[in-house]
């Protein structure tokens, strides 16, 4: 079994973040992705290009083995996520998570030497249950949005015991594309805290349940309620989207119309259904870990590090380009069978259950 240096592939990442920054070098390739005529086409610098490509390549996967033998759940004492496994399949899950998630301090990180493998006594093996659950249900219940590629641990963590790319109420994180940006409302950005902008739209749109809707939908403003600074927050997350993604608006829309579904990409729906699935991953998952998180892995507010775009995209418009990493590790892509979503933390939490009735993805709610 090899065990691929995960370290590498994270700093060939930033190495690529701090290239992209500042230079985009000519000959640029355009190609066009909607309406002739609509400026809706998506500009590539090949160098820039070949950065990304570099900084998202999969490693290698572990030797697939046999779901015949004795189930994980027959053989070993505490396993609520896994138990459906067989004992080969689960060996080589907790070798491939050891990979992706801790890859220097190895199995250790989870469990405690000389202790059964079986006793919860690190957070670490708490946390990565319900990370187990989560991404089980990502897969299994967000095909809308995940589907094709999938998920795995590594699509989050890529060698890293915390993503790289997570946020916490209040905070500034890291961009993502290493584009750069006008200062005015991008996400988080640090010096709109002084400013009368907002710049956590994070906690309004994907830990709350909000719409991210302004538009009027009359000519003139006849009973329209929003707000500048609701239409601030909403530009403020569409930066994150496009920094997350490495694209610009017109990935995802249409610039004469941006609230119209029927001429926006059928991206945008995609994203639409991602921001769900983002709301629901904080709430249901994150959310309920930090029950047992140190201080340390907390925000200046008591909060647990969440998801945003970036924690799986990390700059490319599909995380990891589109590589289906899932394929490899089929024992990731439902939940057990007796598990309801989210039932991994029920003792722990009373989970507040993301409702996900706040918009529709055609055109006739805005
Ligand atoms: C990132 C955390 C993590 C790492 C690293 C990890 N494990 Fe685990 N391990 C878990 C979790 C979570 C469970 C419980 C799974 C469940 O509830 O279905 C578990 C359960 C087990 C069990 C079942 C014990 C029992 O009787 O209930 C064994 C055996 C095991 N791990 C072995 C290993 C080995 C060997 C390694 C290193 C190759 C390893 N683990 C690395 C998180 C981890
Ligand atoms: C969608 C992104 C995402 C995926 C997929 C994901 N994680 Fe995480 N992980 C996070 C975030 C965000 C945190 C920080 C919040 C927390 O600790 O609860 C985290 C924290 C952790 C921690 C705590 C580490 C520490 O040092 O505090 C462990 C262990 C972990 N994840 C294991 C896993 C495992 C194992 C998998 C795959 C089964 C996985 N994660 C999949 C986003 C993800
Ligand atoms: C990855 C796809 C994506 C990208 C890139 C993107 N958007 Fe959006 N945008 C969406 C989605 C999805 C919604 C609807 C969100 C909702 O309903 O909660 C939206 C909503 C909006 C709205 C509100 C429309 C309404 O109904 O009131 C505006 C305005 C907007 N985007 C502008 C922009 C701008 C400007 C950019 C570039 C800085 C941008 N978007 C980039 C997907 C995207
Ligand atoms: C859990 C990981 C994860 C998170 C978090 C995530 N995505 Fe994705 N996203 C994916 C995967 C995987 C794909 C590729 C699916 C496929 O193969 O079709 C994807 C594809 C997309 C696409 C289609 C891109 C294209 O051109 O094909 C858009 C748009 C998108 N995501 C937007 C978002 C937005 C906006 C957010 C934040 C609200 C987000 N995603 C959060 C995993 C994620």
């Amino acid at each position: 079994m090899k065990i691929i240096n995960m370290k590498w592939f994270a700093s060939a990442a930033v190495l690529g973040a701090a290239l992209l920054s500042g230079c985009d070098i000519p000959p640029q390739e355009t190609v066009q992705r909607g309406y002739r005529g609509t400026g809706m086409e998506a500009v590539y610098s090949p160098e820039v290009l070949a950065d990304i490509v570099a900084a998202n390549q999969v490693p290698e996967a572990i030797p697939a083995v046999s779901s015949d033998g004795p189930k994980a759940g027959d053989i070993y004492q505490n396993v609520e996520v896994l138990g459906h496994l067989s004992v080969g399949e689960f060996t080589r899950l907790m070798a491939a998570i050891t990979e992706w998630v801790s890859p220097e301090q190895g199995c250790n990180y989870c469990h405690v030497a000389g202790e059964g493998f079986e006793a919860d006594t690190l957070y670490t093996k708490k946390v990565s249950r319900v990370m187990i659950a989560m991404t089980q249900n990502a897969n299994e219940n967000w095909g809308a949005h995940v589907g094709g590629a999938g998920v795995t641990c590594y699509t989050c963590h890529r060698g890293n015991n915390v993503p790289e790319y997570v946020w916490t109420i209040g905070v500034p994180p890291r961009h993502a594309s290493g584009m750069v940006h006008q200062m005015q409302n991008v996400a988080h950005q640090e010096s709109n805290a002084y400013a009368s902008l907002p710049f956590d739209p994070f906690t309004r749109y994907l830990l709350e349940d909000n719409a991210a809707r302004v538009a009027g939908d009359t000519a003139l403003p006849t009973g329209h309620e929003s707000t500048i600074e609701s239409t601030e927050y909403v530009y403020s997350l569409m930066m994150h989207y496009s920094d997350a993604l490495g694209v610009n608006c017109t990935h995802c829309h249409n610039s004469r119309a941006f609230a119209a579904w029927d001429q926006s990409n059928s991206e945008r729906v995609k994203a639409w259904h991602g921001q769900q699935m983002v709301k629901e991953m904080n709430n249901a998952y994150i959310n309920p870990t930090n029950a047992w998180l140190p201080a340390y892995r907390q925000g200046p507010l008591g909060d647990a590090q969440k998801v945003n775009c970036a924690t799986c995209h990390q700059g490319a418009y599909q995380p990891l380009l589109g590589a289906n990493m899932l394929a490899d590790y089929p024992n990731l892509s439902r939940l057990a069978p007796a598990q309801e979503p989210a039932a991994a933390m029920e003792e722990t939490t009373e989970m507040e259950s993301a409702s996900l009735d706040n918009g529709s993805t055609s055109g006739e709610a805005h």
